[in-house]
This record gives C-alpha cells, structure tokens and sequence, in this order.
C-alpha cells in the first residue's frame, strides 16, 4: 500500500522497521527497501522480497553523523580524518564504507569485514529513521537486476504483494544511486560512481580519488558492481553502437537533449530527457523513462550518451550495465 508521507504513517512505518518488518521509503537517489540493520532476521527478509544474492552487501541509513559509531570502528587516524571530511557531504548522495561494528550482522556486509553508511537527503527517511531509533539497512526497492525505483509507484509496480508498506515521498531529485566510497582502502575510492561526483568529493577530501573500474567477470570486487545490473527486459543499445540500418522498425529513442529534425532512424516514439542536454535532469528522469519504455512492447530501445565526467559517469555506468544483457 502506498502511503502518504504524514506523520502517523511514518510512525506506523518505524513501528514496523523496529518490530523486524520491511518498509519501502523514499530517498533523494532511488527509493529504498528497509529493515532494522541491526536485526539479522529482518535483513535476511530483505534479501527474500528482492531475490538479491547474499553476497551482495546492503548499505546501513543512519540519520546523523554521531549513529555511524553504533555500526562501524574508526581506529585508523586517517580513516577518522577521511570521515570527518567525506561527512560535509552528508546528508547527500554518498556512502562511505568503514570498517564493520561487531553490532552489524554479517548478512548486512555478505560476511565481510566493512560496512557501507549513509545518511539520505530526503526528510521523510531521515524522520523515519529518527523515528525507528535504529540503523535501517536498505538496497534500492526493486527485484534484482531490475531498474531502481524513483517514484512509490515504481515500487508497487514491481514489488506488489511483497512490500506492504511504502512511505511515498514523491519523485527522488537525484534519481541515481548514491556513490559508494571505500575510505578504508590505500587511496580512497569509488566502487560505484552516483549522484556525488569525483571532483566533489577530492575537493572535500583534500586527496586525490580513485575510480575502480567496472568488472565484467562473473565474480566482482563488490557483487553490486556486476555488469549486468539495472537491466530493463526490453534490448538496450547505446546510440552510436550499431548501424541505424539493422534497427527493427519498433525502436524507440531515449534522448538527453534537443533533437535535431532529421534523425539517423524513423523511430517508433522519442523520448527527450532534458530538451537543454542538463545531465541532473537527464538522471533525475533516466530510471523513469526507462522503465515506461519497457513496458510499451517496443523491441528495442536506443539510449544517448555523454561524457564520462561528472555526473556523466554514473550515468554511462548505470547505461553500460543497461545494455550488458545476458
Ligand atoms: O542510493 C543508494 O545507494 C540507494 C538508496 C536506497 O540509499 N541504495 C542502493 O543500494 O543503491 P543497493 O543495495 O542497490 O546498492 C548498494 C551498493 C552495491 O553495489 C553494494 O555492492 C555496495 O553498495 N556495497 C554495500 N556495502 C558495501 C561494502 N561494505 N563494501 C563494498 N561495497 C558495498
Ligand atoms: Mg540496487
């Protein structure tokens, strides 16, 4: 059931994270499906509704800097300096991975030694998990592999029956998954671009950053960071990656900008997704569009590209692992 974001439903919504139960709840970056990260039991369900592999981590929500010691040990000097710096950036898109509290379950961290935090820009999480008094562990609101939800009813679209409980706070501004930084590591460093930026974070940091690059084996550093992820059943293809002419005549076009009259296809249906080519607009809308577009029957969809910069890299990664279908 969607619920309205008013102040007995959140209540009603902590109430269920702190009894052990699972509570769908928007973000500024996709929505998310909750559970008290300190209940093993719980966490485990999240893994059920999701069809997720254990061995893919789930990052804690936590509502102020102070709740990151109730989930993870910072001995190392340079590790505290590197948190006290990331953490300017919260509440905000990023999430930073420390080194585990023996408090967190192992299936919050598939059995490893660290643990990812975050604390969400968006007030309706940060009420309820104000509200639940615990750490809520919470991978994106969808089925495995599929396209991360950014409106409550993405959520119910493909979680219907699984998920009683969806708090609905409206459409996520970011619109893509927060950037996951290890702070533990030689050089810091990003396992997933997201909604902050490299440049953002050496500026917070003072140090230069690292990006590690996607894998495509089968057995990733960090399950999440597979290829094949984010994957609409409808074919996907990057504009620019195979002749226009071996197009089938139901293709439709996801576009980021303008579109000049004579296109190189006569596509079937043209999605522009910021008519000024504005990268925040293309990922606050990119999810949405791709997931309306699945449903229309078309046999295949063309995507734009940009830049491998900025904003533009978590963009293009989340692309590349569009198409990369099996
Ligand atoms: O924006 C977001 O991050 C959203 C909202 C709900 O907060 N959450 C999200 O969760 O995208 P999920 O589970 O879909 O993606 C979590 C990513 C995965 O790539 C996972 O492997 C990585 O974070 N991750 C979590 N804990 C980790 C850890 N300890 N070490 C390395 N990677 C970790
Ligand atoms: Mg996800």
């Amino acid at each position: 059931m969607i619920l309205p974001p008013t102040r007995e439903h959140i209540r009603t919504c902590a109430n269920a994270l702190a009894s052990g139960l699972c509570v769908a709840f928007p973000t500024e970056t996709v929505y998310g499906l909750g559970a008290n990260a300190l209940d093993s039991t719980a966490v485990k369900r999240i893994f059920a509704i999701k069809g997720r592999p254990s061995t893919n981590p789930l990052i804690v929500h936590l509502a102020t800097p102070d709740e990151v010691a109730k989930c993870a040990v910072v001995e190392s000097n340079r590790v505290a300096v590197r948190l006290e710096r990331a953490s300017s950036l919260w509440p905000g898109p990023l999430s930073l991975v420390l080194p585990r509290a023996p408090s967190v379950p192992l299936e919050v961290t598939a059995g490893g030694s660290t643990v990812a935090v975050r604390i969400p820009d968006h007030p309706v999480a940060l009420e309820l998990i104000k509200t639940a008094g615990v750490p809520v562990a919470a991978p994106s609101a969808n089925p495995s592999n599929y396209v991360s939800p950014t409106t409550a009813q993405h959520v119910l679209d493909s979680l219907a029956g699984k998920v009683p409980l969806i708090l609905d706070g409206g459409d996520c501004v970011v619109g893509l998954e927060s950037t996951v930084v290890s702070l533990v590591s030689e050089s810091v460093t990003i396992l997933r671009p997201g909604g902050i930026t490299c440049e953002e974070l050496e500026d917070v940091l003072g140090e230069r950053v690292e990006l590690r690059k996607t894998s495509t084996s089968v057995v990733a550093p960090s399950p999440g960071l597979h290829l094949l992820h984010y994957s609409p059943r409808t074919r996907c293809v990057l504009r620019g990656t195979l002749p226009p002419s071996s197009y089938p005549a139901a293709t439709a076009l996801l576009s980021f900008g303008e579109n000049s009259t004579d296109l190189e296809f006569d596509y079937q249906s043209v999605e522009t997704l910021s008519t000024s080519g504005n990268l925040q607009e293309v990922a606050a809308r990119l999810f949405g569009a791709l997931r309306s577009l699945d449903k229309r029957g078309f046999e295949l969809i063309v995507i734009d590209t940009c830049a491998d910069e900025g904003l533009g890299l978590a963009i293009m990664d989340r692309l590349r692992r569009a198409v990369a279908q099996a």
